[in-house]
């Protein structure tokens, strides 16, 4: 199978999952990506069945408007039953590498507010150790050459992401050579960074439920 027919699987089987989440006054979050594209085209099928979505970013708003998905702000929003999105990297305690989109910050405010979180993922996401992906982190502008030493320090090397603005008005660096030993002190690490707005390891609030998919079908995997 291609990657692309494995990115439709586990659209379609999130569908399947989250159908019991459902109901008139449900309203989901939704990720950004070429897989969070496949499940939100799947997703209109269902659109009788719920109130509506928030978005992880301006693309994916649009895409669920387009599919007559009603748009909704977070703080309006509440908590959010599942948070469904994609993944640049995901080891078997279901931490994440995210952020290959750039839509990271939003992406990890949306998931905070869920109550659960499905990642979709081809098996080329599936690793042992993070950091093969070169890890986004979201810097407000004046800061990035400050956080670019102070990424340095801890011995990544650190990449600005050119001609990219996040929907917050921000910038991206990406850190090269970056294998992580410890995704939750890391992230914790980096947050305390000053200039960085977000960093796209999500461990701390990792994925409750992984839909993998594989040549043998999809597999659904808990945090080990
Ligand atoms: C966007 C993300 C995406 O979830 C991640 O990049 C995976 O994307 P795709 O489904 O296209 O492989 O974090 O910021």
């Amino acid at each position: 199978m291609t990657q692309d027919e494995l990115k439709d699987a586990v659209a379609t089987a999130a569908i399947d999952d989250i159908k019991p989440l459902l109901g008139h006054d449900a309203i989901i979050g939704v990720g950004t990506g070429s897989t969070a594209n496949r499940f939100i085209d799947r997703l209109a099928a269902l659109r009788d069945n719920f109130k509506g979505a928030v978005a992880s970013s301006d693309v994916t708003a649009k895409r669920l408007r387009d599919h007559g998905i009603e748009v909704f702000e977070l703080n309006e929003a509440g908590t959010l039953p599942v948070y469904i999105d994609g993944a640049d990297e995901i080891n078997s305690r279901l931490e994440m590498i995210k952020g290959g989109g750039a839509a990271l910050t939003r992406e990890k405010i949306v998931a905070a507010c869920a109550e659960r979180f499905f990642c979709i993922a081809d098996s080329s996401k599936w690793v042992t150790q993070l950091g093969t992906f070169p890890l986004p982190v979201e810097v407000i502008p004046m800061a990035r050459s400050y956080v670019a030493r102070e990424l340095v320090k801890l011995g990544a090397d650190p990449v600005y992401r050119q001609g990219v603005v996040t929907d917050n008005g921000n910038q991206i660096i990406d850190c090269y050579d970056f294998m992580i030993d410890d995704p939750i002190a890391m992230e914790a690490r980096l947050n305390a960074i000053v200039g960085i707005v977000t960093n796209g390891l999500f461990a701390a609030r990792g994925a409750d439920r992984l839909l993998l998919g594989t040549e043998t079908g999809v597999e659904r995997i808990m945090p080990n």
